[in-house]
This record gives C-alpha cells, sequence and structure tokens, in this order.
C-alpha cells in the first residue's frame, strides 16, 4: 500500500497561500512534513504568522515553520499587499498564534531534508523561489532530490497579473526563478502557471456561494480571507471573483490527474526592466532540452470539489 503524501511547502502566506495550506491539512492521505516561509506577499515575520495562525485553525498538528529569506535575491522586496491586504489575510479577524517559528532557517531545512529524505518529499512552492534558489546555489542537485517539485509560477501565455506579461511569484524575484529553471528537468518540476488560475480556479459569485453555504469555520476562513483577493480581482485582473493559484498548484501536487493540459518546453526568466519575470516559453524544434512541464489547464470543477470536501 503506498504511505501517505509527504508534503515540503514553501509560501509567502496570505490569503491564497492559506486556503493551499488547509487543502493539503484536510486532504486525506497528506502530511506536511515541514511548511518553510519566504517574504513575497507580505513580509516574512508576517508571512510565518500567517503559516503559524492557518496551521493551527486547521488543526494541523505539529508542523515546523521556518523562516526563510528576507528578501528576494538581488532586489528590494516589493510586497503585494495592495492585493490581500496590509496583513495579508483580507483584515480577517484572526487569533495571535499560540505556536512559534522553527529556529532552523528554512534554506537549512529545504537542504537536510532534501538530502536526508528527498526521494519521499513533495516540494510544493507557493511563492517567490528565493528560498529554493538560495538552496539550489549551496546543492545543486536539490531538485532532483525531491520526488517531485510543484511551484505555482509563470504565465504561460504572457498575460500577466502584475505587469502586462509577468506572473507575481516569478515577477517578485525573477534571478531566483531564473535559478530555479536553469538547475531543473521537466520530469521533476512541474509548473503551474497563472493562465491556468485565471481559467480554472476562479471563485464566481456561483462558487463562492457554494462554499460560504458550507456555513463551517474553514469555509468562512477559506472565504474571509480572500476578501481583498476578490476586490483586485474584479478591480483590476477582470475575474469574475478572486481566483486561487496557489490552492490549484496544491490540488494539482496532491492530485496530479486533475491536470487536463499541459505541455513540456525549455523556459527562461526575463530580468530585464521591462520584461521583468515574464517567462518565456521557447516551443521551436531547436529549443534547448525542456526544462520544465508547465501546467496549462486543469479540471475546474474538480479542483472545486477538492475545495469543498476540504472546507467542509
Ligand atoms: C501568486 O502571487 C501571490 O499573490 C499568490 O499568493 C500566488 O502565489 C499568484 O500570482
Ligand atoms: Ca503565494
Amino acid at each position: 500500500m503506498r504511505g501517505p503524501l509527504r508534503l515540503v511547502i514553501d509560501t509567502d502566506t496570505a490569503s491564497d497561500d492559506a486556503v493551499a495550506l488547509l487543502l493539503a491539512v484536510r486532504t486525506p492521505g497528506v502530511r506536511i512534513e515541514a511548511v518553510t516561509t519566504v517574504a513575497g506577499n507580505v513580509p516574512l515575520p508576517r508571512a510565518s504568522r500567517n503559516a503559524l495562525v492557518t496551521l493551527e485553525f486547521a488543526s494541523a498538528g505539529n508542523v515546523p515553520v521556518h523562516p526563510g529569506c528576507e528578501r528576494p535575491l538581488l532586489r528590494p522586496l516589493e510586497t503585494a499587499v495592495h492585493v490581500h491586504g496590509a496583513d495579508g489575510m483580507g483584515g480577517a479577524p484572526l487569533p495571535e498564534p499560540t505556536g512559534t517559528p522553527a529556529r532552523e532557517h528554512a534554506v537549512d531545512a529545504l537542504l537536510r531534508l532534501a538530502r536526508d529524505r528527498g526521494a519521499e518529499l513533495t516540494l510544493v512552492a507557493l511563492g517567490p523561489l528565493t528560498n529554493i534558489a538560495a538552496a539550489l546555489i549551496r546543492d545543486r542537485q536539490l531538485l532532483d532530490r525531491f520526488r517531485h517539485v510543484y511551484c505555482m509560477a509563470g504565465a504561460a501565455d504572457a498575460c500577466g497579473n502584475i505587469s502586462a506579461t509577468a506572473e507575481f511569484n516569478v515577477w517578485a524575484d525573477p534571478e531566483a526563478a531564473a535559478i530555479v529553471c536553469d538547475a531543473a528537468a521537466c520530469e521533476t518540476v512541474t509548473w503551474i502557471g497563472w493562465d491556468a488560475s485565471r481559467h480554472d480556479a476562479v471563485m464566481t459569485p456561483d462558487r463562492q456561494r457554494r462554499l460560504c453555504d458550507l456555513d463551517t469555520p474553514l469555509a468562512r476562513f477559506a472565504h474571509r480571507v480572500n476578501r481583498s483577493v476578490d476586490h483586485w480581482a474584479t478591480e483590476v485582473t477582470g475575474l469574475p471573483g478572486y481566483d486561487l493559484p496557489d490552492p490549484l498548484a496544491m490540488a494539482v501536487a496532491l492530485n496530479p490527474s486533475l491536470v487536463r493540459r499541459a505541455e513540456t518546453a525549455h523556459v527562461r526568466v526575463a530580468t530585464g526592466d521591462e520584461t521583468r519575470g515574464q517567462i518565456l516559453v521557447d516551443r521551436r524544434r531547436t529549443a534547448a532540452p525542456a526544462n520544465l512541464t508547465l501546467v496549462r489547464r486543469v479540471d475546474s470543477d474538480g479542483f472545486e470539489q477538492m475545495l469543498l470536501d476540504a472546507c467542509a
């Protein structure tokens, strides 16, 4: 019999990261071995606090939360509090966490876990790739040591959410994303992009109603922490409700059979000013060997059902 799916989750915990954590905690047969946090949506201390609160709220048990890099590799931190709210959780009234962050730095934890038990661990990255890139600088084989690596990253159709062509996680630390691309192999590393989220993970008014109708603390939590994102989505990105990019990436990691369309390709990350964070997908026959699997579409109803089950 297959044992539990063992996860290490790297996250800049704000609204949708929190729902992704909840999904992982509440899906049967899943065990979260460690959470590592990174600056991104919110400054690092806030990301760690949001991760602790969410894990406690979902009764995750004893999951260590390792704080990691406080800023991108080469650039100043530019958060997305304008999207997720000043606290990253849409101003939801949440208790103080009772637990405290682990002492070991996220990068050390990633290196240790990959080296000691990587073959049994799946890494799910939900924020800027700073921690992963920093770990890769010390261990070039890091990605290959894991059973699989899933990242919420990129927009393969060049339709961006933070700039005209870039997705936030790649834009926030493009040099880190470039390091990850450079060390990746498409058999091991899968990116679930904002293009998939924009199509398949939007919480339309009907979906929001179905979630709220569950009337459970977890459903209320999942909906409430996305209040600011809902405003941003409808006012700026032009979606009919908040989208859930990190939960979609988590759903694919938990159940890869949800994938409806994927491609393998050689991908690079643009780091120049105008195209910062855009991913360059080379589909020519003469392209360098594929380094990433890009998930382009996901079973949207299947995803919604997973979310409802997790919040029920
Ligand atoms: C990504 O950026 C963040 O705002 C979300 O948490 C998600 O990881 C979507 O582009
Ligand atoms: Ca995130």
